[in-house]
């Protein structure tokens, strides 16, 4: 069984998909077999990683993106996941093992013009069309907007696991908040398409500091967070294993570039404005905090 997971919060900007393209890449890396799905508008992750020539591509054929399975008739999931996503300058396979479900602007559809079927919604189609491919995968991750509105709601869905990027400020603990609360909120309303063979919907399983800028002490902001999680798990709606990882993702100049010259992190080559160091230490970042995922049992 794949484990799926969701990187959300109802702040934006705290660095979901800088976190999600890196870890994916960093697990990879380590050889388990990586499916990103991205379910935000912006398409940041797939712009990223298609480069814009091949994402422009798909965006004005409108098809071969995640919108397409919500047109009857259209696509499958499973026709949409480009293989080992990444390529280098003359188009070789330079990360094998990750896979990208990518998508374009008429994402934003979904949240506006789509008529879905209320006997079927939007979530359980996708979680059935998901389903035929999950056996080929080790890790299934969901790049959300910061909202659970219909697009995220894929993503919860059809997750087992909700882990949220936060900054060390008030701004990120709110946006934790909120998503506590519509996450409880929309638990209820899809209860009734959820079958036991889906196991229970997902909780809050990790909290990540993302962002962190060398010199500045996160102990307050760290705290304030700990004791909210505290008071969420007493009232079950965090799990019981919900922590905050102990890998905390530096602030690093290669992360910036890295989106621009179309690569994860870890693929950046060493260079004077990035510099050797700063890549190296983020890049390592990433795989312990892989690593921690890899080790950390749901409970
Ligand atoms: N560790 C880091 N070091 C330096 N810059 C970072 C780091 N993580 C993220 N950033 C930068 O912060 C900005 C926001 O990051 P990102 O787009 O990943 O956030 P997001 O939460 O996905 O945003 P949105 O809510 O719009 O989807 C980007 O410019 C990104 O390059
Ligand atoms: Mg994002």
């Amino acid at each position: 069984m794949a484990r799926k997971i969701s990187f959300i919060n109802y702040k934006g900007g705290v660095g979901k998909t800088s976190l999600i393209v890196n870890t994916a890449a960093a697990l990879a890396k380590l050889g388990h077999r990586v499916l990103l799905c991205d379910f935000d508008t912006q398409s940041n992750a797939s712009i990223w990683l298609l480069r814009l020539d091949r994402w422009n591509k798909i965006n004005a054929a409108g098809e071969g993106s995640i919108y397409s399975i919500f047109e009857p008739g259209r696509a499958q999931v499973r026709e949409l996941v480009v293989k080992d996503v990444v390529e280098g300058k003359t188009g070789e396979k330079v990360l094998p093992g990750l896979d990208l479900i990518p998508t374009t602007f008429n994402l934003v559809d979904l949240e506006n013009e789509f008529n879905g079927d209320p006997k079927r919604p939007h979530y359980l189609v996708f979680y059935e069309q998901l389903a035929t491919i999950e056996a080929n995968y080790d890790f299934i991750l969901f790049d959300c907007p910061p909202n659970i509105l219909r697009a995220a709601q894929c993503g919860v869905f059809a997750s087992n696991e909700i882990y949220v990027p936060v900054n060390p400020d008030a701004l990120s603990l709110i946006g934790f908040t909120l998503l506590v609360e519509k996450l409880y909120k929309f638990h209820q309303l899809s209860a009734s398409f959820r079958s036991s063979a889906m196991g229970v919907p997902a909780q809050v399983q990790g909290l990540v500091f993302n962002s962190i800028k060398a010199g500045v002490d996160i102990e307050v902001p760290k705290m304030r967070l700990q004791l909210r999680l505290n008071q969420f798990k007493t009232a079950k709606r965090a799990a019981p294993a919900a922590k905050i990882f102990s890998t905390q993702i530096r602030d690093a100049m290669v992360v910036r570039r890295a989106v621009a010259l179309g690569l994860p992190a870890a693929l950046v080559g060493a260079d004077v404005e990035a510099g050797p160091a700063a890549g190296d230490n983020v890049v390592n970042d990433y795989k312990k905090l892989a690593n921690e995922i890899l080790q950390h049992a749901i409970i």
